[in-house]
């Protein structure tokens, strides 16, 4: 009974060790966002983030930034009007960087 205790104590921390992995992987890196920023976004999206054509998000004002991480996620890997989709060309971890990158505009 005890070691069965044990063995299941053992198992829940492995878990939780794993899980506290997986999130310390994902952690976002604005800084990393801000060169793949400069190579893939700052063409069309200014390198302030106000957009260099008109009809374009300002990721200064932030309202196109109040969606959340998941959505934009999804916007970046389906591409929107003439913005090209970057599924298979940015991993989900440089999306996440990006756009922790987006929302230091200010
Ligand atoms: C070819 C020009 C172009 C490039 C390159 C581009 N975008 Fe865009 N992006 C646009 C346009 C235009 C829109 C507005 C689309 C619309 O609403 O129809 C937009 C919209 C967005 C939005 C707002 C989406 C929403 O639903 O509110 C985000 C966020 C965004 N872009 C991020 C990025 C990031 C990050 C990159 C680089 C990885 C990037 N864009 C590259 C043109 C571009």
């Amino acid at each position: 009974m005890k070691a069965k205790r044990t063995v299941g104590l053992i198992a829940l921390l492995a878990s939780m060790s794993v899980f506290l992995f997986a999130a310390e992987s994902m952690a976002a890196d604005p800084r990393n966002g801000a060169k793949i920023y400069n190579i893939h976004c700052a063409n069309c999206h200014g390198s302030n983030g106000a957009g260099a054509m008109p009809g374009m998000p300002d990721f200064r004002r932030g309202q196109s930034l109040f969606k959340n991480n998941a959505f934009l996620v999804l916007v970046l890997e389906e591409g929107r009007g003439i913005m090209p989709a970057y599924r298979g060309l940015l991993t989900t971890q440089e999306m996440l960087d990006v756009i922790a990158h987006l929302r230091t505009f200010q």
